[in-house]
């Protein structure tokens, strides 16, 4: 038995955020119904396309282990089909903008009162605020969240990072909550609302960069690089490059080849217990007891020179020999990896954290499959649905409407031309 199984969820989002979090459910075993619009769908399913009159990619890689109906929710009709889902499933997920569930009259108390067991949980760009009226996309949340601010050089301008989290990251913020309140519910038998703000989503990850920010009262940030260059700090915490946070400074090192490759680097840590191993490697072994080198502290200076150092020897290794040998000597570091090698990289593939999934009209893909991994009830990764594939059958099997009305909604539109050519 899966996790989750018998957990129906109304699945309202579209675009990443809100899907990142019901692939989840997905995959932990919720029957996951997505509503779409009838033609268009979810904007993704045409956005970044590669294969000619297939779902993309982006699509395609958020929507695993889903079923879809279409329904046009400004028709009379596609609003009785959903107050009829809000009356079987146990969770409402949606993503849209401010203000649209409740122009929509989805509003918590209309829902709580239809079924009091349900859980309505939202993703918006702000919490109430100044911004709550703010539509959002992932850049908008890291910037607004704390990462641009705190993401680059300090010599740069700020920079947004390739990992979504503001998006993704809301998305499994939101899991988090969603779980949280069925779990409540099987004390309380009540739902409750579960809202997740990108910007909060964000600041939540960033949470290192606001301890900082207080530690800066206090004064410098000695493990920052510009502390040993001698540059003063100004009143908000700054960009660092790639200077790891806590006590273990670490950097970015070239590695060999990296004239032509751009990913040929590691990450090296200067961890203080491995410090003296660190030497040995690194051909320097009286820096064990130079009072300039021995202990963190002396060290925290001259960070630019200690690197530079190891960065001489990294040079003339490939990363993954660096890899192999430090890792000998437990010492801290990472290969930078590119897209190319980690899509090949035959661990992966064999955790199912990467995987292969057939589709009817793109054909075979590669896909992130589910990143948490349960003793009992591991995920199958399935493919994301067509458009409307499941109109049909939810409407008979999940609903249980009769054909009578079956026919009433079909012939309304609400559900959509394509539904109502495949009923007749
Ligand atoms: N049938 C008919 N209409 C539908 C529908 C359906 N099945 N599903 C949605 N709609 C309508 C809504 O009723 C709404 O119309 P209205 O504005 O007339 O009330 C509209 O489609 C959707 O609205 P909106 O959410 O504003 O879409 P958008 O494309 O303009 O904005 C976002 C996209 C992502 C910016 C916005 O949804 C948002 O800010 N979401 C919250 C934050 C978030 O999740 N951002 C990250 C996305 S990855």
């Amino acid at each position: 038995m899966k996790a989750l199984e018998g957990v129906k969820v109304l699945d309202f989002t579209h675009v990443q955020s809100g899907p990142t979090c019901t692939q989840l459910l997905a995959w932990f075993g919720a029957d996951v119904i997505k509503v779409e619009r009838p033609g268009t769908g979810d904007i993704t399913r045409g956005q970044l396309c590669d294969v000619p009159d297939a779902d993309s990619l982006y699509f395609t890689m958020l929507n695993h282990n889903k079923r879809s109906i279409t329904l046009d929710t400004k028709n009379p009709r596609g609003m009785e089909v959903l107050w009829e889902m809000v009356k079987v499933c146990d969770v409402m997920v949606e993503n849209f903008a401010p203000g649209v569930l409740d122009r929509m009259g989805l509003t918590w108390a209309k829902v709580h009162e239809v079924n009091p067991r349900m859980i309505v949980a939202s993703i918006k760009g702000f919490g109430a605020g100044p911004y709550e009226d703010c539509k959002v996309y992932e850049n908008v949340a890291q910037c607004a969240g704390g990462a641009a601010s705190t993401t680059g050089f300090r010599d740069g301008v700020p920079l947004v990072t390739g990992a979504q989290i503001g998006d993704s990251g809301t998305g499994l913020h939101l899991a988090l909550g969603i779980v949280t309140a069925l779990y409540h519910r099987t004390h309380s038998g009540l739902g409750q609302k579960v809202d997740c703000a990108m910007q909060d989503g964000v600041l939540n990850l960033c949470r290192v960069k606001l301890r900082d920010q207080q530690r800066l009262d206090h004064g410098p940030l000695k493990e920052y690089s510009q502390f040993g260059e001698g540059v003063p700090f100004g009143d908000a915490v700054p960009r660092a490059g790639n200077d790891s946070g806590g006590g273990q400074p670490g950097r970015i090192l070239k590695c060999k080849g990296w004239e032509t490759d751009p990913n040929a680097y590691i990450y090296f840590i200067t961890q203080a217990p491995v410090w003296e191993k660190i030497c040995d490697v690194i051909g320097e072994p009286t820096w064990k007891t130079d009072p300039n080198y021995a202990k963190p502290p002396a060290r925290l200076p001259r960070l630019n020179e200690i690197f530079g150092r190891i960065e001489e020897w990294t040079m003339t290794k490939t990363k993954f020999e660096a890899m192999d040998i430090l890792n000998e000597y437990d010492i801290p570091c990472g290969p930078i990896l590119s897209m190319k090698e980690i899509a090949e990289e035959k661990s992966l593939r064999e955790t199912g954290t990467v995987v292969e999934v057939d589709h009817p009209k793109r054909g075979k893909y590669l896909s992130v499959g589910n990143p948490i991994k349960l003793s009992n009830s591991p995920s199958e990764v399935k493919r994301s649905p067509l458009l409307g594939e499941h109109t049909d059958e939810v409407l008979r099997d999940v609903l249980k409407l009769d054909e009578a009305r079956i026919a009433a909604i079909v012939e309304s539109g609400a559900t959509g031309a394509v539904t109502r050519a495949a009923a007749e």
